[in-house]
């Protein structure tokens, strides 16, 4: 199987199917609750329905945010989330994408981040590097005088907003790390306990393949369960540099 094929063509699959709903209250519509407790709404699901649909077939193991794990027996797993913003898509706010990753064992494989209204294709390869569109990209470390970071916290570390030049908070961490990994951010980082494992897998191995660093909230390698349910911190930096600030402060 040619993965980026199969996970392209899914991406878009999934793009046409919601993109009408972009900004309509239809599409922030309350059907159900996931397996982590939050709410699905109605984007969520048709995004989902259309994943689970074809990726059944191809008899892997899925593990995606409102249904969880649809276990198969395969070695293979692909951890999704359809839809990664979608506060953001209902609101009308142009900052969502689909994210996929895919393991086999516990090893990964492949993933890829769709941010549906640019177009842009981010691919990790494992230890063959992060692209965008084809083209190779790479972390852009800054002095953390200078970084953007994205920064979510309920008090942890606010300190941290006086050492570095900007703050941004997107609200979707999938494209959060997708722009760390092409240097448009130099740290993106949530110390809330909220992230699950289908929101972040696939931007950890793209930030990684570009270059940077991702470890927990005690510095350790980033390396959770393949999970719908499991929350966690997560650190995500372009440098070493700007890392042991961060976590000199949370
Ligand atoms: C959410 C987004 C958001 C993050 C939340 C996630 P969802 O995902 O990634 O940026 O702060 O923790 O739940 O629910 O829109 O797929
Ligand atoms: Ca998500
Ligand atoms: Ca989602």
């Amino acid at each position: 199987i040619s993965w980026n094929e199969v996970v392209f063509s899914l991406a878009k699959d999934v793009e046409r199917a919601v993109m009408p709903l972009f900004g309509k209250p239809e599409g922030g519509r309350e059907v159900g609750k996931n397996v982590s407790g939050d709410v699905t709404k109605y984007v969520d699901k048709v995004a989902e329905d259309i994943v689970v649909k074809r990726l059944e077939p191809l008899g892997i193991n899925i593990v995606s945010e409102e249904i969880g794990l649809v276990d198969q027996g395969s070695d293979l797993t692909a951890v999704v989330d359809p839809i990664d913003g979608s506060y953001n898509f209902s609101s009308g706010i142009p900052i969502f994408a689909f994210s996929f990753a895919l393991f086999k064992g516990k090893k990964p494989v492949y993933s890829a981040i769709y941010e549906f209204l640019l177009g842009n294709y981010y691919e990790a390869i494992p230890g063959n590097g992060a692209y965008l569109n084809g083209r190779r990209i790479h972390v852009v470390p800054r002095e953390p005088e200078k970084a953007a970071i994205s920064f979510y916290t309920r008090g942890v570390g606010v300190s941290i907003i006086e050492r570095v030049k900007r703050i941004r908070v997107l609200g979707a961490i999938a494209v959060e790390l997708a722009y760390l990994a092409r240097g448009s951010l130099q740290a993106a980082v949530d110390v809330r306990n909220y992230v699950r494992p289908t929101d972040v897998l696939a931007g950890a191995l793209l930030v990684r393949e570009a270059g940077g660093i991702v470890v927990d909230e005690n510095g350790k390698e980033f390396d959770p369960a393949l999970s719908a349910e499991d929350k966690m911190n997560i650190i995500a930096s372009s440098d070493e540099r700007l890392l042991e600030l961060i976590l000199e402060e949370v």
